[in-house]
């Protein structure tokens, strides 16, 4: 089976690479780079040749937003004999922060970008879509745990882009309900890294998000944590979130293909997160306990676009998908620090 892995060097999209290539799926990777580093791809090759195993990989560079260039991905593998059988669409920005001060380049490429693949694949009847959505389109969190029938009330530009990418999705499913098989996977905080420690999350510039900031700190590349308030209304005060280990959210990627492949058609919105909620004071006296490191911090005033609490209810997934999380906090841990200990500076 073929599988198009947009945005496939980023952090969840190596995770999910490096598990396909193992599982034996042939795969083409397409990223722009702007947010991952290319060094992934023979990352990816070193850990498959070390294990002797035979894989099919091919890296592209290009934007989603290149219509020509997509014309040409799906034209080429139909030439080769190999057409796509299925998308695993994760290429898009992600940081909640700069959505605010850029919206329209969000909007340019996550929802265009989107639109421009989703008619590509139309095109090419390609009909089978793993789409990488977020917690983040929740919202103000009425109640925890959140299910995939929470209100959806998103309050920052970036979770917007994801709402209008999953009616664009609804709508393309309901224009022909027989063809398309989708799985929309709503991620809440991927975390950690790969046990060997060749891959892992390698943000570009300061970290926004808390882990790969506290790994920062921790190997010395950051002074000490900025604490986003401690006055939430949570025990602590501090904000809780919901931390999946990054290899469960890949296999609930490969269990979402293994769905789809089992339909004759589908739409399902699917939350994949661990289940459990911890705060940021939590996250850091497990990874101190884990680790054996001292993470210093200050507190600091909140975030604009924060929610005191997220954290899912994945019972749809584990009946769905039959999938379910395996990892520890404290396995998140470890095998973050290991990959930050080997790579203080990332792909660099
Ligand atoms: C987690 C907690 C912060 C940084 C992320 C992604 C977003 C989406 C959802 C995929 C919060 C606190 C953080 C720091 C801190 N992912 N924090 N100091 O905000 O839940 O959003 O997951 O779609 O793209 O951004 O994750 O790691 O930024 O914050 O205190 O330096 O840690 O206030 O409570 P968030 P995060």
């Amino acid at each position: 089976m073929r599988v198009l892995l947009t945005g496939g060097s980023g952090f969840i999209g190596s995770h999910i690479a490096l598990l396909l290539l193992e599982r034996g799926f042939d795969v083409l990777i397409l990223d722009s780079y702007v947010n991952s580093s290319s060094n992934v791809i023979n990352r990816i090759k070193a850990y498959l040749d070390k294990k002797d195993l035979n894989y099919k990989l091919k890296s592209i560079n290009g934007d989603i937003r290149d219509k020509k260039l997509l014309d040409n991905i799906f034209i080429d593998s139909i030439k080769e004999k190999k057409p796509i059988d299925t998308v695993i669409h994760l290429a898009g920005l992600k940081s909640v922060s700069e959505s605010f001060s850029n919206p329209l380049h969000y909007w340019d490429v996550n929802v265009i970008g989107t639109l421009n693949l989703l008619l590509t694949m139309k095109e090419y009847k390609c009909y089978s879509l793993v789409f990488s959505s977020s917690a983040t389109i929740y919202g103000l969190s009425n109640s925890v745990p959140m299910a995939e029938d929470h209100k959806i009330s998103p309050i920052n530009p970036y979770g917007k882009t994801k709402v209008a990418i999953e009616n664009m999705i609804y709508d393309l499913y309901n224009s022909n309900i027989n063809v398309w098989k989708i799985c929309s996977l709503r991620y809440f905080n991927p975390v950690g890294a790969h046990p060997s420690g060749l891959i892992g999350e390698d943000p570009i510039g300061i970290p926004n998000n808390l882990f790969p900031y506290l790994t920062q700190v921790a190997i010395g590349r950051q002074k000490s944590l900025n604490i986003y308030g401690n006055d939430w209304d949570t025990d602590d005060g501090s904000g809780i979130r919901d931390y999946i280990h990054i290899i469960d959210l890949a296999e609930g990627h490969l269990a979402s293909i293994d769905y789809l492949n089992s339909k004759e058609s589908c739409l399902e919105f699917v939350n994949l997160g661990s289940g459990k909620g911890y705060s940021v004071f939590q996250i850091i006296r497990q990874f101190e306990l884990s680790t054996g490191c001292k993470i210093p911090f200050s507190i600091e005033s909140r975030r604009d676009g924060d929610v005191a609490k997220s954290y899912a209810d994945i019972s749809k997934a584990k009946k769905l998908l039959a999938w379910t999380p395996k990892r520890s906090l404290e396995q998140i841990c470890l095998d973050g620090w290991n990959w930050q200990l080997k790579n203080p500076y990332g792909f660099q």
